[in-house]
């Protein structure tokens, strides 16, 4: 049998399935990859760390560590499946990478409240508005935001500190207006303890993201939206680990003087106070 024939014997096979999409994806899938072994003429000690790799990253995972999501993450394959299903939201804010450390159930809060009550870092104010594609203001959307703290932890990696830090979700209101206070994001390395550290240190990449926080925007008849606001002028803004930044969710954190904010909230430290409009696509 030559290495055509034996890929043609294993598509012939796949090609019985019964569900299309599966069928589809399969046959695809078993074409590069049979492609991608003649390729690169892979070896059998070559084939055997491919599976110790996998099957340490399958290790690693446990329900607060995700190693796959940062092996999809760190080979662009989150950022293209994103961008191959969002194709046609015109006008809609871009959406970016989730990352492995969302959390349902944030709590609800107030607008005006504080994600990083009692949190070290520089007071920041974050507003904005959430529309429709045609700029109607969207009353009752939800904006679930989290985001690390000052030293670049997201609670899920402190349980010892608690909770649901740094995490909230609010609602806009009549004007699909939102406000919230956090601290100024900083940049961080993703876990690199694992095999997919190992990976990047192996290929000489860093495995930092440029400061960000996160927010995924939902509202009823509307596409939702995972996404960030970036801070301009990281370090890393041009390398994120991920690939996942782009220059419409990029926001200048200028730093202004103590003092009132534009609500009269009083701060006496420096402080960020920024404006970040989302718009969703109709369903
Ligand atoms: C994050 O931003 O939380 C993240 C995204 C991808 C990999 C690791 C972390
Ligand atoms: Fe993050």
């Amino acid at each position: 049998m030559t290495e055509q024939e034996l890929t043609d014997r294993v598509l012939s096979r796949i090609a019985g399935a019964f569900d299309p999409r599966f069928r589809e994806i399969m046959l695809s899938l078993v074409k590069h990859l049979h492609g991608f072994i003649r390729e690169v003429a892979l070896t059998p000690a070559e084939w055997r760390a491919a599976i110790d790799f996998l099957t340490h990253t399958g290790q690693k995972c446990d329900d607060k560590r995700q190693e796959f999501i940062l092996l999809s993450d760190t080979l662009g394959v989150s950022m293209l499946v994103d961008a191959v299903n969002h194709r046609d939201h015109e006008g809609a804010t871009e959406s970016t990478v989730l990352g492995p450390f969302y959390v349902e159930d944030a709590p609800p809060m107030a607008n005006g409240a504080n994600i990083a009550e009692g949190a070290a870092g520089v007071p920041t104010f974050v507003s904005g508005r959430v529309t429709d594609v045609d700029g109607k203001p969207i009353a009752g959307a939800v904006l679930d935001v989290w985001q690390t703290d000052a030293e670049g932890f997201y609670d899920v990696q402190r349980p010892e500190k608690g909770d649901m830090r740094l995490r909230g979700k609010f609602r806009t209101d009549a004007d699909g207006r939102y406000r919230f206070r956090t601290i100024k994001p900083v940049s961080y390395p993703i876990p690199t303890d694992g095999p997919v550290g190992r990976m990047l240190n192996k290929i000489g990449c860093h495995p930092y993201r440029p400061a960000h926080l996160h927010m995924i925007v939902s509202a009823a008849s509307h596409v939702p939206v995972a996404t960030h606001v970036f801070v301009a002028g990281d370090p890393y803004i041009d390398s994120d680990a991920v690939f996942g930044v782009k220059p419409s969710l990029i926001v200048d954190f200028v730093e202004q003087p103590a003092g009132a904010t534009h609500d009269g909230t009083m701060v006496d430290v420096p402080y960020c106070d920024i404006h970040f409009d989302l718009v969703l696509a109709k369903r």
